[in-house]
């Protein structure tokens, strides 16, 4: 549904996005995350034709973008990372104006802004006017508007950044209805590592460039064996201590715990967590416990991003 191939953009000396191959099948939701400014804003909008790349190829739907993005803006659904909407406009009709926009009919428009806004859960509301909606539901106005038209391919840039954890719960569940049900693609970018987990597939950007992909398991046991975790009192001196240590590469709070990562090549977990148990004692550390733990999405994005 999106294929990209050397899809490249600066702007002035920045390099935004460089040399990415990305695709995303039917049914599939990919995760684009990284660090602020890595470019996942700006991969975005050239997918939609909103910005002109410098070099590369885009394919949506089939159709070559920018050459044909009239063609696959039929085909695709965008929630920018700052939506914007008439907060003078109801819900209904915010939407019949997005509906418009798509070429809607007057007879489609309204049993489809009906039948979308049961979707998102705000058929209640479909009254009140947009400035008077709660962050959450602005954002699920957001995705109606995205959806109105059946797209078979959603871009979502980062949909839930500040909305509550409610919110986010109740939108992901409607992000992995439209994928198992109507196998629509997603491509999402986030900063949530809860919401990376859920994605089938994860892509992570660092100044534009994609420097790993894979599920969120394959990623994950790219740090088997090498995570630590350390409990104890005085947890800052603790990791000032850690950190100090030739087996141990980086240090950060999760947190009332500390989780380590040790060097490569720096032997068997359960080994590693026993020698530095014993030097950070013989250092003052009041060591609670240290134990060989599963590595998490935080884990191998922190390493990532210090690489
Ligand atoms: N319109 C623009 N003009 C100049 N620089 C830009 C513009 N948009 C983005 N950038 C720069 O491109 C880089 C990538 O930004 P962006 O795509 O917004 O990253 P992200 O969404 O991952 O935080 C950053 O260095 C940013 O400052
Ligand atoms: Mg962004």
């Amino acid at each position: 549904m999106l294929h990209t191939e050397n899809l490249t953009k600066h702007f002035g000396e920045t390099t935004a996005v460089e040399g990415l191959n990305l695709d995303v099948a039917p049914g599939e939701i990919y995760g684009l995350v990284g660090p602020d400014g890595a470019g996942k804003t700006t991969t975005i909008r050239l997918l939609v034709g909103a910005l002109h790349p410098d070099g590369g190829t885009i394919r949506v739907a089939g159709y070559e973008v920018p050459r044909r993005a009239e063609k696959a803006r039929e085909h695709l659904g965008y929630l920018p990372q700052r939506f914007s909407l008439y907060e003078e406009l109801t819900v209904l009709e915010n939407l019949r104006f997005f509906a418009e926009v798509r070429g809607l009919s007057a007879a489609e428009w309204l049993p489809r802004s009906m039948e979308i806004l049961e979707f998102v859960g705000l058929a209640r509301f479909s009254a009140r006017r947009a400035g008077q909606l709660s962050g959450g539901m602005k954002q699920k106005l957001g995705l109606a508007a995205a959806l109105v038209h059946k797209p078979r391919l959603l871009l979502l840039d980062e949909p839930t950044t500040g909305v509550d954890p409610v919110t986010r719960q109740d939108f992901w569940q409607l992000i992995i209805r439209l994928v198992s049900e109507e196998g629509v693609a997603v491509l999402v970018s986030t900063p949530y590592m809860d919401e990376a987990a859920r994605c089938n597939r994860l892509g992570f950007l660092r100044e534009g460039r994609l420097l790993v992909e894979g599920t969120p398991t394959a990623l994950r046991r790219q740090l088997e064996g090498r995570i630590l975790e350390l409990r104890g009192e005085n947890l800052r001196a603790l990791r000032s201590l850690a950190e100090a240590d030739p087996l141990v590469e980086h240090a950060h709070l999760v947190g009332d715990r500390i989780h380590l990562r040790v060097r490569e090549g720096g032997g068997s977990a359960p080994k590693a967590a026993a020698q530095l148990q014993k030097r950070l004692a013989a250092r003052g550390g009041a060591v609670t416990s240290l134990l060989p733990v599963a590595p998490t999405l935080e884990d191998v994005f922190i390493s990532l991003s210090s690489e």
